[in-house]
């Protein structure tokens, strides 16, 4: 139903523009004055508003001047008499979806009204997909630095190692233990910076996948037996529901098993951010054949804390992490996403019902099928999440 906000002082005309809207099944709100019409913009949130041009106090431009500084893609449709043309022409410029002249036919403002709401539509599909594109841009580009700098940084790596190893090993010549002990710790920040390079090395994509038909179920229950141990000492329940009869997918199986083991330790980490290692974790492992689109989603779900608000959207990028300095490296989700886009699939997170989320991927059965931003796909994924 589309949201309507009506703008005029005249009560009858108000009053007889809404009823004759509602009949037409729009869902109106109404302000009698400019002042409260940009009270109820900010309130309800209209798709689109009808505003007259005359009105004593704040006018009809001033309102609109000031509801396309609040939101640029807000659709204003402007009332005006015949005498007002020029204020009519004058909107436009301002930014105005359009203009009606009263006395004016109901179902050439029905009309203009839909054409206004179609535009906000678009406007915010737009946006959506400009911050797609963008976020993949700075991936990409992330990526090229990322294969370059660790590339150049393994050899040094390796060498500093090594050597350091050596040292280590010769009893005699490291005799001091407060030397010794720093050492050890120097050679711990070596692996951590190992670590580190080899996965942004993964992330760049440098390392060519392995594909091959197979069951997606093989990664997800390797990749969980790694961490079986863990779960259990940090008294992390896991439970998983496995769709039995799983048609097979093409894949990398390694790289499958990274992404759910990272999911994993995500999970695991905010568990522990809840529960402190005391019960209560709860990891549910599941993974489906979606009912009418031929892809299966796999996902980790977890009652740790929650996704820190206003963080959604960075999750994805590479060194975006909350966790604690030398705790997380923030790539663990971006060399995920790059694993999962090189297999055609799409990676996303949602919130659950009882204070719990999914991390999720959905890889397609058609290998030939990208399913990067196909629409039935994220109807049926959202109908697949809510029962969750
Ligand atoms: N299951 C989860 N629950 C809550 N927040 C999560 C979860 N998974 C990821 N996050 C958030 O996403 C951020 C990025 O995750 P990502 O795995 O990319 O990096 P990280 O875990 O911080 O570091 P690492 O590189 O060691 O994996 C985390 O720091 C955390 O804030
Ligand atoms: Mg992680």
């Amino acid at each position: 139903m589309i949201k309507i906000l009506i703008v005029d002082d005249e009560e009858i005309q108000r009053k007889m523009l809404k009823s004759s809207l509602e009949l037409k099944n729009y869902e109106v709100f109404v302000a009698s004055s400019g002042e409260q019409g940009l009270e109820a913009f900010v309130k309800e949130k209209p798709e689109v508003i009808i505003c007259d041009i005359s009105m004593p106090g704040m006018d009809g431009m001033e309102m609109l001047e000031k509801v396309k500084l609040m939101n640029a893609e807000a659709q204003v449709i402007m009332l005006t008499g015949h005498g007002d043309m020029e204020s009519a022409i004058a909107s436009l410029k301002k930014g105005a979806f359009d203009y009606i002249i009263k006395p004016f036919n109901l179902e050439e403002l029905c009309m203009n009204i839909n054409r206004a709401a179609e535009n906000q539509r678009l406007y915010l599909q737009l946006k959506i997909q400009q911050t797609q594109l963008l976020r993949a841009a700075k991936l990409t580009a992330m990526g090229e630095l990322g294969a370059g700098v660790a590339h150049e940084m393994n050899q040094p790596l390796m060498a500093i190692s090594s050597y350091l190893e050596g040292l280590l090993m010769n009893d005699a010549l490291v005799t001091n233990l407060v030397l010794k002990n720093k050492m050890l710790k120097i050679k711990d920040q070596f692996v951590r910076l190992g670590t580190i390079v080899k996965r942004m090395h993964e992330y760049s994509g440098s390392r060519m996948g392995t594909f091959t038909e197979g069951d997606v179920k093989r990664p997800i229950t390797d990749g969980l037996f790694l961490l079986t141990q863990q779960f259990k000492d940090h008294n992390i329940a896991v439970e998983l529901q496995l769709q039995e009869d799983l048609p097979e997918v093409y894949i990398d199986r390694y790289q499958i098993q990274d992404v759910v083991v990272n999911f994993l330790i995500n999970a695991r980490d905010a568990i522990d951010e809840k529960f402190n290692q005391q019960e209560g974790g709860h990891i549910w492992f599941i993974s489906k054949k979606l009912k009418n689109f031929p892809a299966i989603v796999s996902g980790v779900i977890d009652n740790g804390i929650a996704v820190k608000s206003g963080s959604e959207e960075n999750l994805f990028e590479p060194f975006f992490t909350t966790k604690a300095p030398g705790k997380g490296t923030g790539l663990g989700l971006s060399v995920s996403f790059t694993i999962i886009k090189s297999h055609k699939g799409v990676i996303g997170f949602s919130s659950l019902k009882n204070e719990r989320k999914i991390f999720y991927f959905v890889l397609p059965l058609d290998k030939e099928q990208d399913l990067a931003g196909v629409e039935a796909l994220n109807k049926e994924l959202k109908a697949e999440l809510e029962n969750l």
